[in-house]
Formats: structure tokens, C-alpha cells, sequence
């Protein structure tokens, strides 16, 4: 039987980053050219006919909207060819998992879309680059990753496109789904699924049938105690959406609910989310007596940005909002 074919897009991050030989830190992310990390890693070439694209060579911390909407276009014009099976992204870790979930909604197609980076430089002693990505295409040709929209793939775990997150910013085993588990494990080449999403993507995501040219734009406002809620009018000024990153249950002051109420009377959609890495932010009456903040569900703050700019494409009914968060 002829090897698949895999599409491996690079946009730069630690995988492709250098520095001092054998040391792990002070390195500059997005150095290396992909070609170069994949002709390191021995067995690849036998898993799947690869073809590479160095769409970018940044640090993550570089990425934005633009950048992400020329991601999708890329993918979206490979994954239409018939000659390819699968699409790895190699990527920065730190911004890794709002790419994850702006793919994972706006890709459209049933074909396996991984994710992988690493937290080592390719020219540290045990780079974990070389074996993230070996999986990751290991994971982009098996049957059975058909349909489930973006996965990333790190330390012989895979993870849903709209729950990853990094936990960790020194070990190698980096992320997590928060406490929503997995979808699976990776040892060497063998896949093991246990879960599935049961959130919309990919395919069946209505954000996939057009790409937009550009994004609305939605700030993040963080809560603390004693923080002043003028950050909310600085942001109301540029902004149409604004995300509250809230105490516990995507809590905050009685001053930010006043702000809250006034800005949302002049047309700003306002969702809360929570600083707190696990839970769920449901409705809540005594921080929101008027019903104004869309609930982020179990997305965290920067997701939740992700969802409400592909909304604010769409619509800015505060109700067809609030459903858009609970199928996504
Ligand atoms: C980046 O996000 O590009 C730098 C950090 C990393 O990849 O681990």
C-alpha cells in the first residue's frame, strides 16, 4: 500500500528555536527551517510521504489575527487536494492553544489536523521537537483521527483542539486539557483514542464555511482585588467585545458590574471567564443581575476572546452569542 501524505505547515516556536549547544535555555524561538528538524528524525520519511511548508519561522508570540487567518487559508487549500491525508502544525507553545482553537473552529475539513511544538530548542540535549512532531504525523495518517478536528499532540498525549492548554511553562509535559482529561495517548507510533469532543468543530463549525478577510476586535480585562475598572472604558474605546477574566466563578466588583452595565448599554458584548484554570462559569445572577455577560463555559479567557471575534463575524444578538458559546 503507497504512504500517505502529510502536509506539515511550520510558523516557527521552540521546535525550530537554537541557542548555546546542549543547553535547554536562552535560546531565540523559530530559527531552524523545518526541513532541517524533520531530516533529524530517523523513521519519519517511512511513516508518510511528507511535504513541508514554512508558512512562518516566529516565536508565538508574534502571532495575531492575520497570521491566523493565513494559517487557516494555507490549510484550507491543502486539505482540498486529494493527494493529502493529514496536516501537522508545528508551532510557538505560549500561544499554541488559541491557534489550536481558532483551527479547530474554522478549518474546513474531516482530515486530521495536528498541532505540536516543543519546550526545548532543536539544539538542546533530548530536544522533545524531534519526537512531538514524529507523533504528530503519526497521529495525522491514523484512520481512526478522521473527524476529530484539531488535536495537539505533546509528550505522547493527545488533546482536543478547544482544550488545550499550556500548565506548565519548564517541563516538557507541558499541557493539559484542564480537567477535562484527554482524548488519548501515543506510544512511539501507536495511537490509543479513549474520548471525543462532543463540542462543534471543524466541518460542522458554521465558522468554517467562509473565512472572514479580518476580525473584530475583543479585549481581555483581568480581575484582582482592588483592580480599578477604568482598564473596561480604555478598552470599550477600541474594542467591540471585551472578555473579563474574573475571580473564582468569573467573579468581580460591584464597581466592575457598574462599569459593565454602563459599557454594555452603549453596545459592548462582555463575556466572563475565569482566572481559575478549572470549573465551569455558568450563568450567575448576584455578579450579573441583568443577564449582560455571556458565560465562557469551560473555555478560558484567551479561547473565549477566540470564540467571540469568530461571533462577533456573525452576529451581535447577545442570545445567538450566548448559544454559539454553549455548542462550541
Ligand atoms: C514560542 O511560543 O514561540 C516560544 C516558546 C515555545 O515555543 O515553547
Amino acid at each position: 500500500m503507497s504512504k500517505k501524505k502529510v502536509a506539515i505547515v511550520a510558523t516557527g516556536g521552540t521546535i525550530a528555536g537554537t541557542g548555546q549547544t546542549g543547553k535547554t535555555v536562552s535560546y531565540q524561538a523559530g530559527r531552524v527551517g523545518m526541513e532541517e528538524i524533520v531530516a533529524s528524525i530517523p523513521l519519519i520519511e517511512e511513516i508518510a510521504q511528507l511535504e513541508m511548508h514554512q508558512l512562518f519561522n516566529l516565536d508565538s508570540n508574534e502571532m495575531d489575527e492575520a497570521h491566523w487567518l493565513e494559517l487557516a487559508g494555507c490549510i484550507n487549500t491543502l486539505t482540498r487536494r486529494e493527494d493529502i491525508d493529514g496536516i501537522v502544525v508545528t508551532h510557538g507553545t505560549d500561544t499554541l492553544e488559541e491557534t489550536a482553537y481558532f483551527l479547530n473552529l474554522v478549518v474546513h475539513t474531516q482530515k486530521p489536523i495536528v498541532i505540536t511544538g516543543a519546550m526545548r530548542p532543536a539544539t538542546a540535549t533530548s530536544a522533545d521537537g524531534p519526537f512531538n512532531l514524529y507523533q504528530a504525523v503519526c497521529l495525522a495518517v491514523d484512520k481512526r483521527a478522521v473527524g476529530q478536528g484539531v488535536m495537539g499532540l505533546f509528550s505522547n498525549t493527545i488533546y482536543a483542539g478547544r482544550d488545550i492548554q499550556k500548565i506548565n511553562n519548564y517541563k516538557i509535559d507541558a499541557f493539559d486539557q484542564r480537567s477535562l482529561g484527554c482524548l488519548g495517548y501515543m506510544q512511539d507510533d501507536k495511537v490509543y483514542f479513549y474520548s471525543k469532543t462532543f463540542k462543534t468543530h471543524t466541518f460542522h463549525s458554521v465558522f468554517s464555511w467562509q473565512l472572514p478577510d479580518s476580525l473584530p476586535k475583543v479585549g481581555i480585562a483581568y480581575f484582582y482585588a482592588g483592580a480599578s475598572a477604568d482598564i473596561l472604558d480604555d478598552l470599550a474605546r477600541n474594542h467591540e467585545g471585551i472578555v473579563i477574566i474574573g475571580s473564582g466563578s468569573g467573579n468581580y466588583s460591584t464597581r466592575w458590574l457598574d462599569k459593565i452595565e454602563a459599557l454594555a448599554n452603549q453596545g459592548i458584548l462582555f463575556v466572563r471567564a475565569s482566572r481559575v484554570n478549572e470549573g465551569i462559569v455558568f450563568e450567575d445572577r448576584i455578579f450579573d443581575p441583568q443577564g449582560i455577560c455571556i458565560p465562557a463555559n469551560t473555555l478560558s479567557g484567551p479561547k473565549a476572546r477566540v470564540l467571540l471575534m469568530l461571533a462577533l463575524t456573525l452576529t451581535r444578538d447577545p442570545q445567538k452569542i450566548r448559544e454559539i458559546f454553549d455548542q462550541y
